[in-house]
C-alpha cells in the first residue's frame, strides 16, 4: 500500500512519518531527507538542489521526481511506501501515479496535515537535531537538558539552514500557491483525508492512525 502525507512546513510529517512507520510497517521516504543527504555528499542532485532549497524554493520537478522514482521499485520500498514531501506538485502527482500504475500500485490515501501559520513557524524556528546521531528536539516542546548538547551522545544541537524565520515564511507562503493544485488534485481523485496537526504528538498520530485505510495491530 502506497500513502501520501502531506502538508505545510513544520506541520509534523517528518515526525509522525517515524511513528507511523513503527506503527503500520509502511516505509517511510522524505524527499527532504534524500535531499539533504544529497547536499551533504555534495553529489551533482545536491549541487543542483542545494541553492532552492536554502532560499524555501522547490527543487525541479525534474530533479525530485527522477530521484523519488529511482527509490521507489527497490528495497525496502517495494511493498509500499509512506511518501512524506512527495508529491509536492501538480506533474510530481502525475509521474508518481503513473510510475505506480506501471507497476499495479496505487496511492491508496493522502493524508493532509494541517495546522495555522504562527504554530508552522513555531515549530520551524524552534527545531534542532543533533549533528552527530540525528536526534530531533525543539526549544519549546522538547528542549534538551543542556543548551545546544544532544540528551543522547553529548553532540551539538544544529538548526536547518532553511528553519531562519525568513526562510521559513518564504516557504510558508509558497506552500499555500504550490500545494493548493496538489491538495485539488488529491480531493478531485476522492483520497484526500485531512487531519488536525495541532496538539501532542502522540494525539495527532492517532488521528492519522484512524484516517488510514488499514488495519492496526
Ligand atoms: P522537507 O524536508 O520536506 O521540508 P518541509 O516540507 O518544509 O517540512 P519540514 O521537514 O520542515 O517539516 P515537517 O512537516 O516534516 O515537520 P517536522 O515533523 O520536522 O523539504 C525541505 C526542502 O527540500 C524544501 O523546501 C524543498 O526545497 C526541497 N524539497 C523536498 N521535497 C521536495 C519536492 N517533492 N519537490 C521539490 N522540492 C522538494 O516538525 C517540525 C518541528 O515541530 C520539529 O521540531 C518537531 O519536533 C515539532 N513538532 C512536530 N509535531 C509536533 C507536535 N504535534 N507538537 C509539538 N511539536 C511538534
Amino acid at each position: 500500500m502506497d500513502i501520501v502525507l502531506m502538508g505545510p512546513p513544520g506541520a509534523g510529517k517528518g515526525t509522525q512519518a517515524a511513528r507511523l512507520q513503527e506503527k503500520t510497517g509502511l516505509v517511510h521516504l522524505s524527499t527532504g531527507d534524500l535531499l539533504r543527504r544529497h547536499v551533504a555528499d555534495r553529489t551533482e542532485l545536491g549541487n543542483q538542489a542545494y541553492g532552492c532549497m536554502s532560499r524555501g524554493e522547490l527543487v525541479p520537478d525534474e530533479l525530485v521526481t527522477t530521484m523519488a522514482l529511482d527509490q521507489v521499485f527497490s528495497p525496502p520500498y517495494t511493498s509500499g511506501v509512506l511518501f512524506d514531501g512527495f508529491p509536492r506538485t501538480r506533474a510530481q502527482a502525475v509521474a508518481l501515479e503513473e510510475a505506480l500504475a506501471s507497476r499495479q500500485r496505487r496511492v491508496a490515501a493522502v493524508l493532509c496535515l494541517t495546522a495555522p501559520d504562527e504554530l508552522l513557524l513555531q515549530r520551524l524556528t524552534g527545531r534542532r537535531a543533533c549533528g552527530d546521531c540525528g536526534a530531533g528536539y525543539h526549544l519549546l516542546d522538547k528542549p534538551p537538558a543542556a543548551d545546544g548538547v544532544c540528551d543522547a551522545c553529548g553532540g551539538g544541537l544544529l538548526s536547518r539552514d532553511d528553519d531562519s524565520e525568513e526562510t521559513a515564511r518564504i516557504r510558508l507562503r509558497d506552500h499555500h500557491t504550490v500545494g493548493a493544485p496538489v491538495e485539488d488534485h488529491y480531493v478531485r481523485a476522492g483520497l484526500l483525508h485531512r487531519v488536525d496537526g495541532t496538539g501532542g504528538v502522540p494525539e495527532v498520530t492517532e488521528r492519522l492512525l484512524d484516517a488510514l485505510p488499514l488495519t492496526v495491530p
